[in-house]
């Protein structure tokens, strides 16, 4: 399975933050916003990811990631040259994805939860279909709304209702088979000009074959388009982190515990760092 993380847009509500340069180069308490939706696909066991950016933002991720060596992974970068919508990433990404199957997750997306390591690696052995998720939510009309039966079957979907039929909005990871690139390509734009990821959803759900989890009330699942949120986010992360002594989102960590580096790249990461607290963490586990 291929990985994308779309991180274009133009973080209109986070201005003058975006000003320079796009959102996901913020910072969410102790590490640039792209880390947490990386981590996500890397603890999926996803190696192959390509990163979606405005043109002008490329440098810097890849002054950030590189080809994605010091993780273990195998990072490309393509260009969205204009917000036409999260479904365009299928488009941008139809060489590299390629005949396999595709997680996407939106850039400005945190997860945080138990067994979530559980649920990627089920999603990711995906054969036919797409899979979705889905967390409750106090503010129905601002997301993609799911609506379930009686047994927990998703039975609709309505992007931004003005009447939700429930709480429970979709989050922005999605797990596809490789059809998602056709579906993509007969898509028309909606109403507001964006190609939208509900439609792919929706047509998935017509044929029967849109799996939805809930990720349930224990779960935190947090977007960052805010200023408020993008403060909230970074609370969150370092209430967690100082409690535990454990990080959220460390890239090295996860890709250390996997073996996809060795000792070599983390004492050349944490002679980098060196002097921050993240270095100091990744010295401990060094020395574990
Ligand atoms: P949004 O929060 O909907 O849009 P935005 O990031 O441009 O912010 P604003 O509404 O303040 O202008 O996007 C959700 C995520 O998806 C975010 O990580 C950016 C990404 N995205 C793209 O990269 N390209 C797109 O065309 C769209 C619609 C979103």
């Amino acid at each position: 399975m291929k990985g994308i993380i779309l991180a274009g847009g133009r973080g209109t509500r986070l201005e003058p933050l975006t000003s320079v340069f796009n959102k996901h180069l913020l910072p969410i308490y102790d590490k640039p916003m792209i880390y947490y939706p990386l981590s996500v696909l890397m603890l999926a066991g996803i190696r192959d990811i390509l990163i979606i950016t405005n043109e002008n933002d490329t440098k810097f991720y890849d002054h950030l990631l590189g080809n994605g060596d010091d993780f273990g992974i195998n990072i490309n970068y393509e260009v969205q040259k204009k917000a036409d919508g999260i479904a365009q990433s299928f488009l941008i990404g139809k060489k590299f994805i390629g005949n396999e199957n595709v997680c996407l997750i939106l850039g400005d997306n945190i997860f945080f939860g138990y067994k979530f390591s559980d649920l990627l690696n089920s999603a990711v052995k995906l054969q036919k279909g797409g899979i979705i998720f889905t967390n409750f939510v106090k503010n129905p009309k601002d997301f993609a709304i799911g609506e379930f039966d009686k047994d927990g079957k998703l039975i609709s979907l309505e992007e931004k209702p003005k009447i939700p039929k429930s709480n429970h909005a979709i989050t922005g990871l999605y797990f596809y088979d490789n059809d998602v690139i056709n579906i993509a390509q007969n898509l028309k734009p909606s109403p507001r000009g964006e190609l939208e990821i509900t439609d792919i959803n929706k047509a998935y759900l017509n044929k029967n074959l849109l799996k939805a989890f809930d990720l349930g009330r224990g779960f935190a699942w947090l977007d960052t388009g805010t200023h408020a949120s993008l403060l909230d986010a970074g609370d969150f992360v370092r209430t967690i982190e100082d409690r535990q002594g454990l990080k959220i989102a460390c890239l090295e960590e996860i890709a250390f515990n996997f073996g996809w580096i060795d000792e070599n790249i983390l004492i050349k990461r944490i002679e980098k760092m060196k002097n921050s607290p993240y270095s100091l963490y990744l010295k401990l586990l060094l020395n574990k």
